[in-house]
This record gives C-alpha cells, structure tokens and sequence, in this order.
C-alpha cells in the first residue's frame, strides 16, 4: 500500500512538522486523510494531531502560509482550522478523551498519540503518520488498521462496546463506511452494534441523518440499509422502513417482500442517478404498503391508496429525521404520489389527455419519475424486465411527442385569475377558481387548444354558466 500524497501536501506536512518541532513537540497527520489516501480516495480535509497545543501549532503554521489563511479558533474544544489550498487542516492536541468533532463535552484532557488512537471509532480511522524530522511518513499503526484496510474490514480499536458507548453515531458510521468503501463489518463489532443498537437514541437526529445521507449515496446503498436492518438500527432510525420486511401468506398466497423489493429499487435507480432525493424517493415509494395491505379472496392482497398515503407519509418522516422541509421533501413526496402512473398509461388505448395531465402534474420531474419507474422493476423473470422496459420505453416516445405539440411542463394555463376578474367584474371568489379549473381541465382533456383565443372563449362560456355578466371585453 502507498501514501499517496501531492508534492504541495508534502511540503504543508514537512512545514507543520518543522513547526512543531520549533514549539518542542512532535505532530502527526491521523484519521480519515490517511484512511483515504492510502486507499486512492479524494478527500479535502485534513486532521493534525500534537503532543501540545493544537491552536497555537496553526496559528503558527498559518504565519508562514501564503496567502496567510485566517486561523479560526474553537477555545472550548482546543481545536483551530485554517483552509489552505483547497485544504481544510484542523489542528488539536492529542486527547485523552473520545474524539469528535462536534462533542458537547468542553472538557478535553491532554494525552499522548497513543491515548489518541485508542480513542478513535475504527482501525482503519486510527492510523497516524509522522511529520517529525526523524521519522518523517512513517505509519503509526497500534491497532494493524493497514492489515484491516488491506482485508477490507472494519472494527474497533478498544472493546467495541466501549467504543460505541463513547459515541454511539459510531454504529451508523461503521454501516456508512462499510457502504462506502465496500468493507465488510467484523463480527465481533457487528454483534456489538446489535446489541448497543438503542444507545443510538442518545445521538441527535441531525448527526444520525447525515450518516443516513451518507449510506443512501453510495454506490451500492442496500449494503448499509441492509445492515441496519440486521442490526436493528432500522426500526429505531427510520421503522416505517423496518416495517416493509416479511411475507405474509394467506390460503396460499403471498405477497413480495417490500423491504428487500425497496432496496433492489433503490440499487437499481443508483446505477443511473446520484441525486440523493430521488433515491430517498425509491426508498420512500411503497412505504404505506403495510398500512394498506388487504387481503381479498378474488384479488388475494392489495396496497390500495399506497401512493397517496405514502405521500402524506414523507412530511412525518422527513421532520423526524431533521431532513429539509423544503422543495426537496415536496419533490420526493410527489414523485411517491405518482409512481403508479406511469404503469398506467402502458396499457392499450391510452389517450393523449392522459399523457398530458402526467406531464402537467410531474412539471420536470417526469423523467426523474420515469428513471424510478423503470427502477421499479425487479422481476426475476428477464423476458418480463424486457417487456415492462420496453413498455415504458413507448410511454416515454409518447410523453415526448405530446410534450412538443402541447408544451405542458411547467405549463400555466393561458387565462389567469386577474383576467377572469376583470371580464367578468368579479373580485377573488369561488366563480374565479370554477373558471380557471374548468379552462385547465378543457385543455388537458383536448376538449379545447393549448392557448389564449381558445381559452378566453370557453372562459366566456363558463362565465355564462354561472350566471356572470361580461363587464370588459378583451383588448
Ligand atoms: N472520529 C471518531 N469518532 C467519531 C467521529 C470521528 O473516532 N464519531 C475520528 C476518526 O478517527 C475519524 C476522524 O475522527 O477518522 C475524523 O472524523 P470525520 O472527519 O468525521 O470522518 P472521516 O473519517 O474523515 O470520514 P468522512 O470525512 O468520510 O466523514
């Protein structure tokens, strides 16, 4: 294995060590940047640990950078950073406690390297490098974490239940890393999560998010929600998802097993998109399949309504996990309200209106929501899988065509409320929304044309309806 580090980077470590030897005492570069660097991954941060005080080392590594970075200070933690060259180097003094970046615990005492390593989560996040004159680049490896990256494997330095009662986010971190990197959790460490799973109650739903965010966009997310759900982090985390796994058979019949049905949709739309959301849709598509599950001798079982209460589902969630409440939680809950209607319009005779009220009520995201439908499939049966792509592949030739003749994604209607009002001088009331809802629903229907003169017509006409009077005619 090699460090493999930039000339500029090796010129910033010669300097941090020098510096630190001017201090009188020695300096190390741990964690993560060793982790990644040897296994050939990018990775911008970089942490600096010093058998003395870690503000006072940046501050004077930063007087000989140029340009001169800002050093920005956290007192209570002991810990400065400065962002060089598309670096970001953070500073400390070796501790004795555990080590995280965001712990509420102010009081941090002084230890050597080796009381440092001892208190990291992994093996594999536990290796230092010297920056020190007399042993410059050499590895520092107390608990053979080279081996374990070599073997793939993740485990904890110490006992793994005292590691993960330090921090227990530690859990979701050794399944996110697991995920990531495509390494295998030690058995010992993964009976541990399992037993250690509640402890992750005490760990704030942002942190658990993050880690969760982490596991869905990588390259293959089913290993980590997978593990999860093997250790029983999934039912404490995210239980609506727990709730997806298991069979139930009745005179006979069976119905999929949603949970590992969600994580093969979710690996599938992974080989095609990175976009987080949309995978979160996958993830989130046939969640209110246990709440609507029936049982009925002439259909055997049914997930009627699924899409519309798994819509109404994605708020709850997405509020319990701290997730945005944003365009991006109304992006995800749509794309859930519509994953069945694609299927829909692969069967024969559909009409165009059909085509275009999907295309007006998915706006641009109609091809996000065609790359989940094609996701969603998992037959095992690869004529089946051809003949459902293939089906899918005409309703996208047919969204296209009526998309160039009629325009309709972020369509908005040609007559609006203000133009209603002033024909028939009327103030804002329910006529007004009659008027404009019938105009849409004519266009999406072809009962009338795409645009302004055949639109203000049929306004006048509905007008008339209801008894309204035209006040102004159009200018
Ligand atoms: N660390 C730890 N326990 C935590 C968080 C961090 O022991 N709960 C230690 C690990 O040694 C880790 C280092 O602090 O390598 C840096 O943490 P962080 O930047 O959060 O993670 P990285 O390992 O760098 O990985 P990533 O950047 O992918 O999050």
């Amino acid at each position: 294995m090699v460090f493999n580090i930039k000339a500029f980077e090796r010129r910033v470590f010669k300097l941090i060590g020098d510096t630190a030897k001017e201090l009188g005492y020695p300096a190390y570069v741990v964690g993560g940047y060793v982790r990644d660097r040897l296994l050939a991954r990018p990775s911008k941060d970089m942490d600096i640990v010093c058998v003395g005080s870690g503000i006072e080392l940046a501050q004077n590594v930063a007087f000989q950078l140029m340009p001169r970075p800002r050093v920005t200070v956290y007192k209570r933690f002991g810990t400065a950073m400065i962002k060089h060259n598309g670096l970001e180097i953070e500073f400390v003094g070796a501790r004795q406690e555990s080590y995280r970046h965001d712990s509420r615990k102010p009081t941090v005492e002084a230890g050597t390297l080796e009381d440092d390593q001892n208190r990291r989560d992994f093996t594999i996040n536990a290796l230092a490098v010297s920056l020190n004159e007399e042993d410059f680049g050499t590895i520092i490896d107390p608990f053979n974490g080279l081996q374990d990256i070599e073997d793939k494997i993740i485990q904890t330095p110490l006992e793994p239940g005292k590691t993960f009662s330090d921090d227990p986010l530690r859990m979701m971190r050794g399944l996110r890393f697991a995920t990531q990197l495509g390494f295998t959790i030690s058995e010992e460490t993964l009976t541990a999560i399992a037993y250690h799973k509640s402890r992750i109650n005490i760990v704030s739903q942002e942190r658990i998010a993050k880690e969760l965010n982490k596991i869905i966009a990588a390259p293959k997310p089913s290993v980590g929600l997978d593990l999860m759900f093997k250790t029983g982090l999934m039912k404490i985390v995210l239980p609506e998802m727990a709730n997806l796994h298991g069979v139930e058979i009745r005179n006979g019949i069976g119905h999929k097993d949603n949970f590992y049905h969600t994580l093969e949709v979710l690996d599938n739309l992974s080989k095609k998109t990175d976009n987080l959301w949309l995978r979160w849709s996958a993830i989130l598509h046939d969640i209110a399949k246990p709440p609507t599950k029936r049982f009925n001798n002439k259909q055997g079982w049914t997930f009627h309504g699924h899409e519309a209460l798994g819509a109404k589902m994605v708020p709850t969630i997405f509020r319990r996990l701290r997730l945005p409440m944003d365009h991006k939680m109304k992006y995800v809950q749509k794309l859930v309200f519509l994953h069945l209607r694609p299927i829909s319009l692969t069967k024969e005779n559909i009409t165009d209106s059909a085509i275009r009220r999907l295309l007006f009520e998915a706006g641009d995201d109609i091809d996000d929501l065609m790359l989940l439908c094609e996701a969603d499939i998992t037959s095992k049966n690869s004529k089946k899988v051809k003949r459902y792509l293939e089906n899918y592949h005409l309703v996208r030739e047919r969204l296209k065509t009526v998309e160039e003749k009629d325009q309709l994604r972020n369509w908005q209607p040609p007559i609006t409320g203000e133009i209603i009002m002033e024909t028939f001088g009327i103030s804002p009331s329910r006529e007004v929304g009659t008027i404009k809802m019938a105009i849409r629903e004519a266009i999406l229907d072809g009962i009338i044309e795409n645009n302004f003169t055949a639109a203000y017509e049929y306004m006048l006409s509905q007008g008339k309806a209801l008894g309204l009077e035209v006040v102004k005619e159009k200018s």
